[in-house]
């Protein structure tokens, strides 16, 4: 990608204080966007990657429809346009089918799902012509473990709402993929797998590692850039050649 690729594009990224987000968040800063984050607890985090990236927080609970709409509000009034949604925000759920509570199936998909819907219902309504949307999905859909039901059936209704949006907004120059990473190297992977557990995926990746953050954030900076504009409706694996 060329130099500051991104200069005078405004970009929202949910979940950019930690992990994948803040990768995506440097990384997309780093090439000349204006970012909002989102975040939902961890203000020391949010704060620490505001003051590196020059991006500005917003404190919002993608669970919570009210503030889906407020990041949006917030992001609008610092930022004045959207030219790129990137849908990062989730949480993992790890429990088999017979102990899933219906609270943890709610919360679930109340992040992964509708949070992430609600926003793209506000970038279809605010996004300038040409935009550019990257939902996060994961591996999961096409490889799922068991203990995953909740978080994989989050995240495959996440795929469907992106492979639709590029039907419904192609017309307007605006492109949506979504980018699915496998074990990525983060609290939400190291808070939910074992030092073994992730021994074993390092050995049946082809690329022989764990992804990094900014393996990520690579690939969604590429998808929401120029050299992109052809691409819509794909997902994008970015898993080391694991799936
Ligand atoms: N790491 C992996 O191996 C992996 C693999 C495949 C896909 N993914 C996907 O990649 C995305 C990022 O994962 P990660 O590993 O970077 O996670 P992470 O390290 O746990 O970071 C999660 C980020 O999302 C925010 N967040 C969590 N719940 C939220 C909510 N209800 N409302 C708003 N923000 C919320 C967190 O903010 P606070 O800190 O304030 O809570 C944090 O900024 C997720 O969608 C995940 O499903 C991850």
């Amino acid at each position: 990608m060329n130099e500051k690729a991104l200069t005078g594009k405004a970009a929202i990224v949910t979940g950019g204080s930690r992990g994948i987000g803040r990768a995506i968040v440097r990384r997309l800063t780093a090439e000349g966007a204006d970012v909002v984050f989102g975040y939902r607890a961890d203000a020391v985090a949010a704060k620490a990657v505001a003051a590196e990236t020059g991006a500005h927080a917003v404190r919002a609970d993608l669970g919570e429809p009210d503030e889906v709409e407020r990041l949006f509000a917030e992001a609008d009034a610092r930022l004045g346009r959207l030219d790129i949604l990137v849908n990062n925000a989730g949480i993992i759920a790890d429990a088999p089918i017979g102990e899933v509570t219906a609270e943890l199936y709610d919360r679930v998909l109340a992040v992964n799902a509708r949070g992430p819907f609600l926003a793209l219902q506000q970038a279809a309504r605010r996004m300038a012509d040409g935009g550019r949307i990257v939902n996060i999905s994961t591996m999961t859909t096409a490889w799922p473990s068991g203990g995953e039901s909740v978080y994989a059936a989050s995240k495959a209704a996440l795929e469907q709402f992106g492979r639709v949006a590029s039907r419904e907004l192609g017309a307007r120059g605006i492109t949506v993929n979504t980018v699915s990473p496998g074990p990525t190297d983060t609290d939400l992977l190291r808070g939910g797998t074992t030092e073994e557990a992730r021994q074993g995926v390092v050995y049946l990746t082809p690329l022989g590692r764990l992804g990094r953050p900014e393996d990520v954030a690579d690939v969604v900076a590429f998808l929401a850039g120029p050299d992109a504009r052809w691409l819509t409706g794909q997902n994008l694996r970015a898993d080391g050649g694991l799936v």
